[in-house]
């Protein structure tokens, strides 16, 4: 058997909006079948517009993509019956009940009758809206809301589902109420999960693979194991009692089996070890012998934020505050493309 074609192909995307924004740099996205891949980046990285050009409602200035094995460009209307889409901002009617919004969606995509009176029930109870589906979705809390959202994006049971930022904005407890939910999808036989979020935690939480992007392209890609492996093992913290010799404890410690990257400042020490906890009793003891007391200890597996710095070169928190004072908001300028 050949191995099954991607849900989502994309290549070398350029898209930019007037006033000379590059919101796409050549973006290339791979997501095999009936997996959950994640597009990691910070504000204005060019999540959304991947998203907006690999739901249709976009057109890439060049390049190419195919959903669900039809061209976005040549069978917008056949990629629309495979994808569900749940957009950054809810497009939930508001003056509406939930079970409104629902029927009205199942409709849209040719439900009727029982059929879809069983869809729309099967949605309220599997996403805890049973009871909230007679209420106007004005009255929701965020996390209501954004439950509904995916439920919206879920009625005619797509191949592909496309999830922007399903959490941002959510208060922690409803934030972890939603990645169960989809912890769960991804369960879904078939079902294959294309997320955006600028929440590490999210992306190493939920998606099997990450692409980092980062102005417009993808700086690496890998499961999220893989990326961080690549930065050659844990961080090792020691505090010192008193403040160490730098240039002794440096010699000492960098003359140690597996440890790599010796850094004293004052008290602080800081070593990557290829293997943290193993390491620890190593370290300790060399630093004792060179007379520097310890205070304490701790190791740090990497984070996909030592992965971000590594391969976008700088913090991920500096590139959210860089792109916040940056950016105009997309909101405050004239309708380009839908949104
Ligand atoms: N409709 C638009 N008109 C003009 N610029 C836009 C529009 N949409 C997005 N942009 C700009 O394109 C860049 C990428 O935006 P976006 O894809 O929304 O990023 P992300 O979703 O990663 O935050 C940003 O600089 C943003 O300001
Ligand atoms: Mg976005």
């Amino acid at each position: 058997m050949s191995t099954p074609a991607p849900a989502v192909a994309a290549r070398a995307l350029i898209k930019t909006y007037p006033g000379d924004v590059t919101a796409l740099n050549g973006m290339d996205v791979t997501v095999e079948a009936g997996t959950v891949f994640g597009l990691l980046g910070p504000n204005g990285a060019g999540k959304s517009t991947t998203v907006k050009i690999l739901t249709t409602l976009a057109r890439p200035d060049s390049g190419e993509a195919t959903v669900a094995g039809h061209d976005v460009l040549r069978h917008p209307d056949r990629v629309r019956r495979a994808i569900g889409v749940v957009a950054q901002k809810s497009g939930a009617d508001p003056v509406a009940t939930g079970r409104e919004n629902l029927r009205l969606q199942g409709r849209l995509y040719g439900l009727k009758g029982a059929a879809l009176t069983r869809r729309v029930d099967e949605l309220l109870e599997r996403f805890d809206l049973a009871e909230a589906g007679a209420r106007i979705v004005r009255g929701y809390s965020g996390g209501m809301l954004r439950r509904l959202d995916v439920a919206l994006g879920l009625v005619h049971r797509p191949e592909v589902l496309f999830l922007d930022e399903p959490t941002t904005g959510l208060d922690p407890e409803a934030r972890t109420a939603m990645w169960d939910e989809i912890s769960r999808l991804a369960g879904d036989e078939g079902l294959t999960i294309l997320l955006t979020t600028h929440y590490l935690e999210e992306a190493d939480r939920l998606a099997e693979r990450i692409a980092i992007v980062d102005r417009g392209r993808v700086v690496v890609e890998g499961t999220p194991d893989e990326l961080k492996g690549e930065l050659r093992g844990d961080a090792v913290h020691v505090e010192l009692r008193k403040e160490g010799d730098r240039v002794v404890l440096t010699a000492v410690l960098s003359g140690l089996p597996g440890v790599h990257e010796v850094l004293v400042e004052g008290r602080r020490v800081s070593v990557r070890a290829d293997d943290g906890a193993a390491a620890v009793p190593a370290l300790l003891a060399a630093l004792e012998r060179a007379g520097a007391a310890v205070a304490a200890a701790t190791v740090a597996r990497p984070s996909l934020d030592d992965v971000y710095l590594r391969y976008a070169g700088r913090r991920f928190s500096e590139a959210e505050s860089q792109s916040r004072s940056q950016s105009q908001s997309p909101e405050l300028l004239p309708a380009g493309d839908a949104r």
